[in-house]
């Protein structure tokens, strides 16, 4: 046999041997190792190309070309062989990785509004509904319409009944109630009439506790006209109850001080938990404290720019959260700020 028939028996051998090998593969790294044995560089087929230029000189067309033709069908065979295992990879994650289109989807989670903020808006709704606008007035404040202009002078012992923040800046306050509103409706309607609601965030240097926290929101209420009575006072905070708490729910005005009133009163309404009895909730007294009201105070008044022996007001400030806390029975008012969602969601 001449060294050529030798080397192209070698190469229909090596075929042979590859193609034999390459049926019996099933998985994708078989497949790679068989690729690097049969068509990698050290592999023998290559082999036989590196040595042609060795061959004698009649030889080499034909062996070269039968190379080529052996290299082409493994090459052919590899990429077939290999779709082959690829499909039945597939078909078999198909077969084991069934969708089951009968389980529900997951639900994203959705956001909500804060409960004070739907408190909050069902206040403006009850009170809108009697005429009253929504006024809104910054959180940080001038010592003088914090204080000063409600008629709570400097070293007044009344301040005391508010524990400030106080700020680098001299005269500005975070403002410790949203009566400060007050001043500034008055001084940009006067001498017109006014029905607002004052509503917003409010902060005290408080110890935080169960029942303090040192921001929390409160809603004012303020009615500046001609004629405007204590009767008035008493029926629009009767009115505001009984839409809130419920129809026929009690309710009282005792006797308080706020210097920014003449006469000033808290209302309180009748414990919803006990009906009056006395329990936890309203610690055996049988009512609950709801806000602090009166007649806005003629200084005030005069401050605010309507003259008193032509104008009256009334007002009144009470606490959402406080609201919120008795209606939903809340025994922490630090849950409200915390960012909880546990919290948070319940609502
Ligand atoms: N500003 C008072 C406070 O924060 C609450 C208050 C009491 C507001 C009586 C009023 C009022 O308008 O008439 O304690």
């Amino acid at each position: 046999m001449s060294k050529k028939e030798n080397m192209i028996e070698e190469l229909e051998e090596l075929q042979k041997r590859a193609e034999a090998e390459l049926v019996s593969l099933n998985s994708e790294a078989n497949l790679q190792r068989w690729k690097t044995a049969y068509l990698g560089h050290s592999s023998a087929l290559m082999q036989v190309f590196k040595r042609l230029p060795e061959a004698p000189l009649e030889m080499r067309p034909e062996v070269g070309q039968h190379a080529n033709q052996v290299k082409a069908a493994l090459e052919t065979h590899f990429e077939s062989r290999s779709m082959e295992i690829r499909q039945a990879a597939l078909q078999q994650n198909l077969q084991q990785e069934k969708q089951d289109v009968t389980l529900p989807g997951r639900v994203p989670p959705c956001g909500r509004l804060h409960i004070t903020t739907v408190v909050l808006r069902e206040i403006y709704r009850i009170f809108a509904e009697m005429g009253f606008q929504v006024y809104r007035s910054p959180e940080v404040e001038s010592d003088v319409n914090n204080f000063e202009l409600l008629n709570i002078p400097a070293h007044h012992p009344a301040r005391d009944l508010w524990d400030t923040f106080f700020i680098k800046t001299e005269g500005v306050v975070l403002r410790t109630h949203t009566s400060p509103g007050q001043i500034r409706a008055m001084r940009e309607f006067a001498p017109e009439p006014i029905r607002v609601v004052l509503p917003g965030m409010c902060y005290r240097y408080e110890q935080t506790d169960a029942s303090h926290e040192f921001q929390f929101n409160q809603v004012e209420l303020l009615a500046v006209g001609k004629r405007i009575t204590f009767a008035n006072l008493k029926g629009t905070l009767e009115e505001f109850a009984q839409r809130m708490y419920g129809e026929g729910v009690r309710t009282r005005i005792r006797p308080s001080y706020f210097p920014f009133v003449e006469p000033g009163g808290e209302m309180d309404v009748e414990c919803f938990v006990c009906g009056g009895k006395g329990c936890p909730v309203c610690k055996r007294r049988g009512w609950l404290e709801i806000l602090g009201c009166g007649m806005v105070h003629p200084v005030v008044l005069r401050n605010g720019g309507y003259d008193p022996e032509v104008y009256s007001g009334f007002a009144a400030g009470m606490g959402p959260e406080r609201i919120t806390m008795l209606r939903y029975r809340i025994d922490d008012i630090r849950n409200f700020w915390a960012n909880d969602v546990r919290f948070l969601e319940q609502f």
